[in-house]
């Protein structure tokens, strides 16, 4: 399936590659900043955090905008979707390695409800990392159920439209598309 096909699909488009990456590159910068100067546990580099599986496209375009020494970790989250425990959220996959004492720098694709956010905090916090902070692609405050603190943010999204590519799914599709759009209705 070519991204053509999938083009045909998308009712439009917000966000396109190139502002993806623009943006991108300003959040590396200030990220860069903040961590390779005033960074708490001085000693050893800070550790990205990719929240599987919707991060990944995002977090792998973002640390290369890193100019910076860093280390990342990889962890996978999932919400229960049978309606019986709203915001409850399951670890599927652990970090592989201990952040104790680490600068941690969690790295999402989007925030919506927030109860993922909430529960990675509540996790990883007590695992007493020197700091844990928060960085989103899109922050889809409209949808937010429970108040987090994010430290750096791509983009606000204030509609409650369904987003897909650039590491956002539907059903597992469309997360290989260079742009973030809007799936027309009749493919969803
Ligand atoms: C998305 C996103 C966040 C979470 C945010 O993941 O990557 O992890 O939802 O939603 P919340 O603020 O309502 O908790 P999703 O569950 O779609 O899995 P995926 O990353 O594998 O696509």
């Amino acid at each position: 399936m070519s991204c053509e096909i999938l083009k045909d699909r998308i009712q439009k488009v917000l966000f396109s590659a190139d502002v993806l990456h623009a943006r991108i590159r300003e959040l590396g910068r200030e990220i860069a900043r903040d961590y390779g100067t005033a960074h708490t546990a001085k000693a050893r580099p800070p550790i990205l955090v990719c929240v599987l599986h919707g991060a990944m496209i995002f977090m792998s375009d973002l640390m290369r905008e890193i100019p910076i020494e860093l280390e990342y970790d990889f962890i996978c989250v999932s919400s229960y979707q049978d309606g019986t425990s709203p915001g409850a959220v399951r670890l599927i996959k652990d970090l592989d390695r201990p952040i104790e004492g680490r600068d941690v720098l969690i790295v999402e694709d989007i925030i919506d409800t927030g109860y993922t956010l909430h529960y990675l905090k509540r996790t990883l916090a007590a695992r007493n990392p020197a700091s844990l902070n928060f960085c989103t692609l899109i922050d889809k405050v409209i949808r937010r159920e429970i108040p987090v603190d994010i430290d750096y943010v791509g983009f606000v999204l204030n509609q409650d439209e369904f987003i897909v590519g650039y590491g956002m799914d539907y059903a597992e599709l469309y997360r290989n598309l260079p742009y973030i759009g809007v799936l027309k209705e009749d493919y969803l």
